[in-house]
């Protein structure tokens, strides 16, 4: 079964009079176990592609399914329990609660789930142990650095155990050495518990971290290219790139 089935979806907004079309009769699959990277611009419709498969967000038209299930015109609680139950997310910035410990932050979404308190305290130390910060559980996240705060959010992210992460750009905040630690723990994931990953970034150090690789411009699929084939995208990217860009 695929983890993620999008059939000519599209997005439009509309502000005022005007429309912006964020997504263009996109389609995709993405496989159970996958680690699939979205790459494109800003603006390409990284994000709303995301929220879709996350089911924050309506297409305009099309078929959304996750796991067999048709979320396409689900109600808000019904949404709200696919969340709940299969999905985790990941943003680029981290959205931590200041004024909880990082072990109090990790257990917030067990709370949503009714888990009795003593249960939800193991299962966020064994989250934050999954990232290597079972030794900072006490601490606050202004206590942190950038990278230990986005390992926080994925610990948070995991420790309902979804068969699916939605993360969006979520090293863009990083410095190098924190943005591999963050990619290494979500291979290890992916590889070690079977999480089915989807990444959006516009970053192609990323990309050899990756099963497949879609490229996204302007709202279209351009390409879904293979593992043996990102090698060849990534030297096409940087040959587009100049010194320091980042366009996708
Ligand atoms: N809520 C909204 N209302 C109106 N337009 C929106 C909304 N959200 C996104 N858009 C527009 O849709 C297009 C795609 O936006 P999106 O945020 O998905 O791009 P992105 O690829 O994630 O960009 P970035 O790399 O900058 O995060 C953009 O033109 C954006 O302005
Ligand atoms: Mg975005």
């Amino acid at each position: 079964m695929s983890a993620v089935l999008l059939e000519h979806v599209w997005k439009i907004y509309k502000l005022g009079e005007t429309e912006v079309v964020a997504l263009s009769d996109v389609s995709l699959c993405i496989e159970d176990r996958e680690f699939h990277c979205i790459i494109g611009p800003s603006g390409s419709g990284k994000s709303t592609l995301l929220s879709i498969m996350g089911g924050m967000e309506k297409p305009t038209r099309g078929r959304v399914v996750i796991y067999g299930i048709d979320i396409t015109n689900m109600s808000e609680t019904q949404l709200a329990k696919i969340r709940r139950d299969l999905i985790g997310f990941v943003f680029q910035h981290f959205y931590l609660i200041p004024r909880l410990t990082v072990v109090e932050n990790v257990e917030l979404p067990l709370i949503a789930k009714g888990v009795p308190a003593k249960e939800r305290r193991r299962l966020a130390l064994e989250a934050l142990e999954a990232v290597g910060l079972g030794h900072k559980a006490y601490m606050r996240p202004t206590q942190l650095s950038g990278g230990e705060m986005q390992r926080v959010a994925i610990a948070r992210a995991i420790v309902t155990r979804p068969k699916l992460l939605l993360a969006d750009e979520p090293t863009g905040n990083l410095d190098v050495e924190s943005a591999k630690k963050v990619m290494d723990i979500f291979t290890r994931l992916n590889r070690d518990y079977g999480i089915t990953i989807v990444l959006a970034t516009h970053n192609i150090e990323l990309l050899p971290y990756c099963d497949r690789v879609t490229r996204i411009r302007s709202g279209r699929i351009v390409r879904t290219y293979q593992k043996d084939e990102i090698d060849l995208l990534v030297k096409e990217l940087s040959s587009v790139i100049s010194p320091g860009s980042t366009r996708t």
